[in-house]
């Protein structure tokens, strides 16, 4: 059966650290897995704009011998002059994998429902889960372990990031707190899905109009930007969001040693200072390179996985996910 990563939860937790232990192997040794030799195609679309997915993707799909076809925003048929299912029959009969950064993510669902590779969300209205494997990543690398961890989430939380951190966050067995103002909290379904995945993996989530409660205790403080792409013409003013400023005042209120997050791109005076972007605590050039590492390992685990890898990539990759 042919998987796909559409959200946070279609990895199981244990799928999760699959996922993370490959890419800390990857990242160890970037040339050391073929799983797109060939060179194998993979489609990244693009339907909004991007330069870190874009860049990791493109670099990811080389490293693992394979040939990245970056389609860029109005490019292609799809969406103006052909459906979306009749885009993914003409796909998945020449490359390996799709990946798309769109704004529906009913889009993304019906894309995969009719391919036969990995379809991969690359970004949509609702989640950005390749992100998240990235800052999972980064989190394990600084603090050694996720489980039980406490991360508190900034800003808009009803964006994408929020609810990713909430769904991948629980995933992992996290403690997470997303705060936000009233009219930007996150879905009521997102939650509910979040806790659900939280009770199998003794992790926690709560949502908060007040910052210092996200922050008291947070051993990560992640944040975001207040303008979301696609949300431009609805944007709020920024006094909305100015009590979720992620600065050294809010910081001060994490746990002592407390690590920085920010998926990027960022307004430095907006939702981080440059004093807290550009300080000890921040983690962010290395989350913006583990995107590359984490793609790397969800590529050729979705390969794996649905029974398109070659033997001796699969043979690889179990030895890797196995120790
Ligand atoms: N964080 C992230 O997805 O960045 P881009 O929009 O530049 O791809
Ligand atoms: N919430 C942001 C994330 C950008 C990577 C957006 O959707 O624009």
């Amino acid at each position: 059966m042919t998987r796909h990563f559409l959200t946070d939860l279609d990895l199981s937790p244990d799928e999760l650290v699959q996922v993370l232990d490959l890419a800390d192997r990857l990242k160890a040794e970037p040339y050391a897995l073929g799983a797109l030799a060939g060179p194998q195609t993979a489609a990244v679309i693009f339907d909004k704009t991007s330069t870190r997915t874009r860049v990791s993707f493109a670099a990811g799909i080389s490293a693992l011998g394979g040939s990245p076809l970056i389609i860029n925003p109005g490019e292609a048929q799809l969406g103006h002059k052909e459906s979306i299912a009749d885009t993914a029959r003409v796909l998945e009969r020449q490359v390996s994998l799709i990946i798309w950064r769109t704004y529906a993510q009913a889009g993304l669902e019906e894309m995969a429902a009719y391919s036969r590779v990995p379809v991969i969300n690359a970004l949509s209205d609702a989640y950005h889960p390749c992100q998240l494997l990235a800052d999972l990543m980064t989190v394990r690398e600084r603090l050694g372990s996720l489980q039980g961890r406490r991360l508190a989430y900034l800003g808009d939380a009803a964006n994408n990031m929020a609810a990713s951190y909430l769904l991948a966050g629980a995933n992992a067995g996290m403690k997470v707190c997303v705060a936000g103002p009233q009219g930007h909290l996150p879905a009521d379904h997102i939650v509910a899905a979040a806790a659900e995945r939280a009770r199998t993996t003794g992790g926690e989530v709560a949502v908060t109009t007040d910052p210092a409660q996200a922050l008291a205790g947070a051993e990560v403080v992640a944040t975001d930007t207040w303008v979301s792409m696609g949300q431009q013409e609805a944007a709020e003013p920024a006094e909305t969001f100015a009590d979720y400023q992620l600065n050294a005042q809010a910081l001060q209120q994490a746990a002592d040693g407390a690590v920085v997050l920010h998926c990027l791109p960022a307004t430095r005076g907006a939702e981080i200072t440059a004093e807290v972007m550009d300080g000890p605590a921040s983690a962010v050039w290395d989350e913006a390179e583990n995107r590359l590492h984490a793609q790397k390992a969800l590529m050729a685990w979705l390969l794996v996985e649905s029974g398109l890898a070659a033997d001796e990539v699969v043979q690889w990759v179990r030895q890797e996910v196995s120790r």
